[in-house]
C-alpha cells in the first residue's frame, strides 16, 4: 500500500487511519477519497490479522473539514453526481465492512467529515469536536450521504434543523442527540477509549460480529428485508465452528477461541 493522504499504522490487529491533511483541515480531495476506497475495497486484505480500523484526521483540529471545496468550481452537473456517488459509494464500503470501524472526531467534523464519521460503525469525539453540514451555505446539498444518514441517527425533526441551518453543534450536544457514542477529553483519550472497545469486540465470534453489522444496516436498507437476514445468518452462525467453540467454551467455563469460522 502506497498512499499519499492517509497514514496507516497497524497494532495489536487495530489499524488507525489518519486522514493527513493538515494544512487543509484534512478536507477530502481526490486522493483522500481513492485511498479510502481502495482501502476498504481491496487493500484492507494485505494486512495480516485485521481486527478492526480506526479513522481519524491530523492534528487537533479537524477530523475531516469536509469536501475539498478548491476542487468543485468546473464541475459540471455530470461531473458532480459522479463525485458524490463515488463518495456514497466509498462510504458504503466503510458502512458494511466486515469488521467493526470506529471513527475518533478530533476536531471539526464538517459536511463529508461528518458524513464519513456517520458512515462508521460508532464515534467517539474529543471535547473540541464540533459537528455540522454546512452545505447549504455553499448553495449546496450533502454528497456523501448526510441527507440519508442523519435522520437514521437523530431523527429527521433535528436532521432537518441541522442540514438546513447548517448550524455547528458542539460535540456534548452530538452525544446528547444520538449522534455520537461517547465524548472524551482529548484525542489521545478518544483514542485509547476507541481501542478499548475495539479489543473488547476482537474477543467475540468474528462471524457473528460481521453478521450482526450486516443485520443491523438491512434496517436502514429498503431494498433488504432486515428479519429475512437475521434468521438467515443466525443460522449460519449457529452453524459454525465460532458458535460450536462458544456453546462448549460456556458448559466448560472457559473463555471461547474463535477462529472466524
Ligand atoms: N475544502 C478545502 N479547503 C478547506 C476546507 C474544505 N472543506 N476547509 C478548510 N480548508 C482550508 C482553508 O481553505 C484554509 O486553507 P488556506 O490556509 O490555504 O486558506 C485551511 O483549510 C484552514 O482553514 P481556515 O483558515 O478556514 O480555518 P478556520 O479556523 O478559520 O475555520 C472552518 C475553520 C470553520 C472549519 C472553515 O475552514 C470552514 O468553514 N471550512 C469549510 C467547511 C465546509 O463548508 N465543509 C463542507 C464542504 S462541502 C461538502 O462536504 C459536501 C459534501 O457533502 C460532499
Amino acid at each position: 500500500m502506497n498512499y499519499e493522504a492517509l497514514l496507516i499504522d497497524t497494532q495489536d490487529g487495530i489499524a488507525t487511519i489518519t486522514i493527513n491533511r493538515p494544512q487543509a483541515l484534512n478536507a477530502i480531495n481526490k486522493s483522500v477519497m481513492t485511498e479510502l476506497n481502495s482501502f476498504f475495497g481491496n487493500d484492507y486484505k494485505s494486512i495480516d490479522g485485521l481486527k478492526s480500523v480506526i479513522i481519524t484526521g491530523a492534528g487537533e483540529k479537524a477530523f475531516v473539514a469536509g469536501a475539498d471545496i478548491k476542487e468543485f468550481a468546473s464541475l459540471d452537473a455530470a461531473a458532480g453526481s459522479a463525485l458524490s456517488k463515488y463518495g456514497q459509494d466509498t462510504y458504503m464500503l466503510i458502512e458494511n465492512f466486515h469488521l467493526p470501524v470506529i471513527a475518533v472526531v478530533n476536531g471539526f467534523a464538517l459536511g463529508g467529515g461528518c458524513e464519513l464519521a456517520m458512515a462508521c460503525h460508532m464515534r467517539i469525539a474529543s471535547s473540541n469536536a464540533k459537528f455540522g453540514q454546512p452545505e447549504v451555505n455553499l448553495g449546496l446539498i450533502p454528497g456523501y450521504g448526510a441527507s440519508q444518514r442523519l435522520p437514521q441517527l437523530i431523527g429527521k425533526s433535528k436532521a432537518m434543523e441541522l442540514l438546513l441551518t447548517a448550524d455547528m453543534i458542539k460535540a456534548e450536544e452530538a452525544k446528547a442527540i444520538g449522534l455520537i457514542n461517547y465524548v472524551a477529553e482529548d484525542k489521545a483519550e478518544a483514542l485509547d477509549l476507541a481501542k478499548t472497545i475495539l479489543k473488547k469486540i476482537a474477543t467475540k465470534g468474528p462471524l457473528a460480529v460481521a453478521k450482526t453489522i450486516q443485520a443491523v444496516n438491512a434496517y436502514y436498507d429498503e431494498s433488504k428485508d432486515g428479519y429475512q437476514i437475521e434468521h438467515q445468518e443466525f443460522g449460519n452462525c449457529i452453524a459454525s465452528e465460532d458458535c460450536k467453540e462458544g456453546a462448549l467454551a460456556f458448559v466448560e467455563k472457559r473463555r471461547a477461541v474463535f477462529t472466524g469460522k
